[in-house]
């Protein structure tokens, strides 16, 4: 006799921008019907939600009436204010619906302070560090330990590089943003590794293969994503055991994206772990047999996950915003195939809005990285492609631009894919 498990499980996301966007299809491919709940502005993600709620994420009365749709509830970002927190975890408790990653796992992660403290905690490699309440600190006393080339992190609400400024040197404290924060040192000649890893609500765990992301130096953005990594099997499977390990220690219910640094020494260090499908996981959707937003579905409604494989080595460009690009930007999400063999464009339809902005990727999959680099109409010769190489040996700063400071400066010819981006990445 045949047997078919049908999925009826309501999922609701919190958040509405593209991460979403890829969860609501992955949900509906499974069957599952999905709520979204966006604040104002852009949500590309309500084009294909089921159900859709736009309220502010601290309207608490909005968030009821968007839970009384979800049975298993999930977020698209880390940025959900503490108190909306604390009232899913009360609704959770009282049998409202379930809520993946869990509260605490949020509540931990969302802020850099309490992130850098746990791993240290957990005996998870970490760069040194400190935490400031503000800028009142004494210089010789920072730079004494950490010494002079530093980076200075908004303990709350950064991401994509906003809220990171790097001080190398620094020269004086008022340099500091005035606000909580987390320093540390300025790691030069490092590469940047990340690993997705899926663990279920039965605690099924899946790993994939390590990305290597190639930044934009002065954004602090994400330009490129490659797989494999190039980083050698040993220290691939490393970076994955130790991945894992982090989302062991947390108990992690759904996807986790585990950013970690690759020292000139070999060594890995964790830089920090997002509860959450991650810009740096995007190419699965062509790379693997599964993808990170379907192992996502998968995880937090406990459905099996898929162990995951590389069927091919692949590049994700991120396309981001630039002064005069907005005649080229579609309003609407598409995916479209390249004419290049194995490309594939994806815009989110989001409205053009500060240069660096993400408005699409680009994933190409080739025999090998080269290929696929070409692929996806890179333009920089690949020999000069992975590793990091700092813009300039002496002074080293990123464009200050912490969200909470309100001290935002935009250069204005930001890298975009395929266009140019060399010049600013650390190859
Ligand atoms: N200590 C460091 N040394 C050198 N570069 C660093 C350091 N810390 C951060 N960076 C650079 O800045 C980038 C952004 O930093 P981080 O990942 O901490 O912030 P974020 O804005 O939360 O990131 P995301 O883009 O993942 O949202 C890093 O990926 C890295 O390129
Ligand atoms: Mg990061």
């Amino acid at each position: 006799m045949l047997t078919v498990r049908v999925v009826m499980r309501r999922l609701g996301i919190i958040g509405g921008g593209q991460l979403a966007l890829y969860l609501c299809e992955a949900a509906q491919a499974l069957g599952v019907e999905v709520a979204v709940l966006a604040e104002p502005g852009d949500a590309p993600a309500l084009r294909r939600a089921d159900t859709r709620f736009i309220a502010a994420l601290d309207d608490i009365a909005a968030i009821d009436r968007f839970l009384a749709c979800c049975d298993v509830l999930t977020f698209d970002k880390e940025a959900i204010p503490d108190d909306t927190l604390l009232h899913l975890a009360a609704a959770e408790t009282q049998g409202a619906c379930v809520v993946l990653p869990r509260v605490d796992t949020l509540l931990m992660l969302k802020d850099k302070g309490l992130q850098k403290t746990w791993l240290v905690e957990q005996n998870l490699p970490t760069l040194p560090f400190k935490l400031l309440s503000g800028n009142s600190v004494s210089l010789d006393e920072l730079t004494g330990t950490l010494g002079r080339s530093l980076v200075q992190k908004s303990s709350r609400g950064g991401y994509d590089g906003r809220g990171v400024q790097v001080l190398a040197p620094i020269t004086s404290a008022r340099e500091l943003w005035d606000v909580p924060s987390v320093v540390e040192p300025y790691l030069t000649h490092c590469r940047e590794v990340a690993v997705i890893v899926a663990r279920s609500a039965s605690g099924a765990v899946d790993i994939f293969p390590p990305v290597s992301m190639n930044f934009d130096t002065r954004l602090n953005a994400v330009l490129s994503v490659t797989v494999p990594a190039g980083i050698g099997a040993d220290t691939a499977g490393e970076a994955q055991q130790l991945a894992c390990r982090a989302i062991e220690a947390l108990s992690g219910v759904g996807v986790f994206a585990v950013e970690m640094f690759l020292t000139a020494g070999g060594e890995l260090l964790i830089n920090e772990i997002s509860p959450r499908v991650h810009n740096s996981g995007h190419l699965t959707l062509q790379a693997c047999n599964v993808s990170q937003f379907s192992q996502h579905v998968r995880a937090v409604l406990d459905l099996p996950l898929l162990p995951s494989r590389l069927l091919s080595p692949a590049v994700m460009l991120n396309i981001l915003y630039r002064e005069n690009d907005r005649a080229i930007c579609p309003r609407e999400p598409s995916v479209q195939a390249l004419p290049e063999p194995g490309a594939t464009l994806y815009w989110y339809g989001k409205t053009p809005g500060h240069p660096g902005r993400k408005m699409g990727h680009i994933n190409a999959v080739g025999r090998d990285v080269d290929q696929a680099l070409v692929r996806a109409g890179w333009r920089c010769p690949p020999a000069r492609y992975g590793g990091r190489v700092d813009r300039a040996a002496g002074d080293r700063r990123s464009d200050q631009r912490n969200p909470l400071a309100g001290r935002r400066r935009h250069p204005v010819d930001s890298a975009n894919a395929g266009g140019g981006a060399c010049r600013h990445g650390r190859h």
